[in-house]
């Protein structure tokens, strides 16, 4: 296991040693791995189990963000194979594959980006999103953060499973890398690119609990695994 400082100075070489390469539309990224990407995901296996056991067995009604090929709804729907799912994603291909992997579950697919994306008021059991919202910004996250709040049930919750920097050292490199290089290739501020920006676990859990979330349980592993409850009125 590496130290926190021997960690910062293997991704400071690779910052390095990648300077040059363009930044790469989001979708585009995946679409471009989607060959090998499961294969890929799969040293997160043991963290896709633990997220997928956090979710309350009652739930019934889940909204997933950035769910991509459903990695993680896989393992959900082995532990509970009635739960209604809708996944949302930018990219059309990772869809596609969801898709033929489960033909017999009740899945909604949209394909377009959470941001916008409308979840309504007080419509859902659960919130999920695993290893998607690293690549944002505080700010933005925050604002879906509230408008998640809203869309869930009372007593409902949201699980996050991601990417978290292991000190403000770390948060704060990667995000000032990723604003050069979008600065550096054009990038206009609505369109979204794949760069890892994670936060900090002590910043990603403010941002929950200013938007209402109380937070019920952290579980660190090789993801970290946030569940955060609306709690009851
Ligand atoms: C690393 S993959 C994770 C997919 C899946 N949750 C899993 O763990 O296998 C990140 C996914 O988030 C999606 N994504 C990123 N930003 C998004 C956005 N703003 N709206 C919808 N999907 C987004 C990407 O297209 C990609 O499929």
């Amino acid at each position: 296991m590496k130290s926190s400082e021997e960690y910062l100075q293997s991704l400071k070489q690779w910052l390095r040693e990648t300077e040059d390469s363009p930044l790469e539309e989001m979708s585009d990224f995946f679409t471009k791995r989607l060959e090998g990407y499961e294969e890929h995901m799969s040293v997160w296996k043991t963290s896709y189990r633990l997220f997928a056991e956090a979710l309350p067995r009652e739930c019934r009604k889940i909204l997933d963000l950035g769910c991509g090929t459903g990695l993680e709804l896989d393992q959900i729907w082995q532990l509970n194979p009635d739960m209604e799912v809708t996944g949302i994603d930018l990219c059309e291909s990772m869809l596609d594959k969801l898709r033929d992997k489960h033909p017999d579950k009740r899945l909604t697919l949209i394909c377009g980006d959470y941001f916008q994306y409308d979840p309504g008021c007080g419509k859902w059991d659960a919130v999920i999103s695993f290893e998607s919202l690293h690549h944002f910004l505080p700010e933005r996250k925050e604002e879906l953060y509230r408008k998640l709040f809203r869309a869930l049930k009372d007593g409902g919750v949201f699980i996050l499973g991601d990417y978290i920097a292991c000190c403000g050292e770390e948060e704060e490199l990667l995000r000032d890398t990723c604003l050069k290089r979008r600065k550096r290739d054009s990038i206009p501020e609505d369109r979204f690119v794949h760069f890892d920006i994670p936060l900090t676990l002590e910043h990603e859990t403010s941002l929950l609990q200013n938007a209402g979330f109380r937070i019920e349980k952290v579980l660190e592993g090789d993801a970290v695994i946030i569940v955060g409850r609306k709690a009851e009125k």
